[in-house]
């Protein structure tokens, strides 16, 4: 029976694609207030520059290209059981050619409806127009789960994360909930590495590679292999 490797991301994956983390020096929590862009709060009380924000992170979403760490954790689909469970709303894991992938807080290329949560649309990287309007005629916002939102696919990727016979974390701060509490669905036979070139995120019974993601699945995937 095939070994399920479960790949839990965070926006450390992306660095290497060009796009900004969260809480690193110059991260995007740095530059805008999570309050101001990323609570429903925020959308009802500015919609337009909430828009902005995603218009802008889409756009910039358009230029940027898998990494080395993306590809590799799609190559190993085709000798393992690979699946991603990511923070991370880019598209770059589908676009490096992984094929199980569970977005935890949405996706940068969908919109939904602000009223209808089920009314869900693929923009690609376009704006989202202030004004532009589901078919129940309600404003389109981004399909991004905000800070205090619901996280719709947690249960289905903690009984993913059950299944794992090994389980990766590669770039997150781990400082997000629920997401970061996923790492206490492993059965506690399975080993857990971490991949992060920061202060690791505490996971007492991790291995710890202090190695950017590219640099560092790599190495991950060699030892694996030669098991
Ligand atoms: N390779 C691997 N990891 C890296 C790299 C790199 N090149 N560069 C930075 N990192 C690590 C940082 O050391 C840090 O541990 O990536 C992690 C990024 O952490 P955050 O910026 O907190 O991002 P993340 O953990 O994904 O944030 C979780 O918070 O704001 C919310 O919804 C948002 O999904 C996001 C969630």
């Amino acid at each position: 029976m095939q070994r399920h490797i479960v790949v839990l991301t965070g926006a450390g994956i992306s660095a290497e694609s060009g796009l900004s983390t969260f809480r690193d020096n110059g991260g995007l929590w740095e530059q805008h207030s999570v309050y101001d862009v990323a609570t429903p709060e925020a959308f009802a009380r500015n919609q337009e520059l909430v828009l902005r924000f995603y218009n802008e992170r889409r756009r910039q979403l358009a230029t940027a290209q898998p990494n080395r760490a993306h590809r590799l954790l799609a190559e190993l689909e085709q000798s393992h059981r690979v699946t991603i469970v990511t923070q991370n709303v880019d598209d770059l894991h589908e676009r490096g050619g992984s094929s199980r992938v569970v977005h935890l807080h949405g996706e940068l290329t969908k919109a939904r409806s602000s009223f209808n949560p089920e009314l869900i649309y693929d923009i690609g990287y376009r704006d989202i127009q202030l004004g532009e309007q589901c078919e129940c005629g309600q404003q389109l916002r981004p399909h991004i789960v905000w800070f205090g939102e619901e996280v719709p696919m947690l249960q289905a990727a903690a009984d993913i994360v059950r299944t794992a016979d090994d389980l990766l974390i590669v770039g997150t701060s781990l400082q997000v909930y629920p997401a970061a509490g996923l790492i206490h669905e492993v059965e506690r036979d399975v080993p857990i590495t971490v991949i992060d070139p920061g202060e690791a995120p505490g996971v007492s019974r991790a291995r710890v590679i202090r190695k950017g993601a590219g640099e560092g699945v790599a190495e991950w995937i060699a030892n694996f292999l030669a098991r």
